[in-house]
């Protein structure tokens, strides 16, 4: 596996900081040491790659895009719920495709390929985006199925995914709330019309987003729930 050119990526993002680590315990930690706006943190492998509520994320050397992004004020003047959104939809962007699952896994023909996740500190959020580039095989005890680009037949460098990525995430962040709620509406089928289980236990039909990017599930018994937090899966 050649290792990350970060002078080619670089020359084409000539205006960020780009700190890129061999091996690192988590790109989430290593960002919140310097909050330098529009600063991109990279990394060949984690040791304790961070995912959502709490789990790993596993991150082999060299077989995936790991990075922390410190976005710039002007993209996170937006509720944090649209924002996960909107960073969903910059990592399908960069992934030329997929479907959504609310908040912002990204799925390649229903396996996860992608995770996002955010964190506010003061003023400032960390967005934290693995891709699985490369990776032939996942552990059989994930709690999802997953899958890499690769596996899916899509070969890509990750210096060409990580361009596409901090642009999209530019892009996807300054767009109006409401034009982010219907791009995501457009590219997800986890919107409306799936039946879903949430994790605290919920089952229903999802039913579109509230106007603060929160999914809609309407139970059998017809009573609609707005789902604050935790992620969804189909049954
Ligand atoms: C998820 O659980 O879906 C979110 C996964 C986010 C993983 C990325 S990899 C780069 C950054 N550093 C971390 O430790 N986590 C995020």
């Amino acid at each position: 596996m050649p290792r990350f050119n970060v002078e080619a990526v670089q020359a084409r993002l000539p205006d960020r900081q780009i700190d890129w680590f061999d091996s690192i315990d988590s790109t989430m930690i290593e960002a919140r040491r310097n909050l330098q706006p529009g600063r991109i943190v990279g990394a060949e492998e984690q040791t304790a790659g961070i995912g959502r509520h709490g789990r790993k994320w596993i991150s082999p050397a060299g077989e995936g895009l790991y990075v922390s992004l410190v976005l710039p004020a002007v993209l996170t003047a937006k509720p944090v719920p649209v924002m996960m959104l909107a960073l969903g939809l910059a990592a399908r962007d960069a992934m030329a495709g997929g479907d959504l699952r609310w908040p912002n896994d990204v799925l390649l023909n229903e396996k996860k390929c992608a995770g996002v996740l955010a964190q506010l500190e003061g003023d400032k959020i960390i967005a934290g985006i693995g891709i699985n580039v490369s990776q032939a095989k996942f552990p059989d005890d994930l709690e999802t199925p997953a899958t890499s680009l690769l596996l899916e037949g899509v070969r890509v460098a990750r210096e060409v995914l990580l361009v596409a990525l901090v642009n999209a995430v530019d892009h996807y962040c300054q767009l109006p709330p409401e034009e982010t709620l219907r791009q995501f509406a457009d590219a997800s089928s986890y919107v409306s019309g799936k039946r879903v289980r949430v994790e605290s236990g919920l089952e229903g039909v999802t039913c579109g987003l509230d106007p603060a990017g929160f999914l809609q599930v309407r139970e059998d018994n017809g009573t609609v729930t707005t789902i604050l937090a935790g992620g969804v899966r189909t049954v």
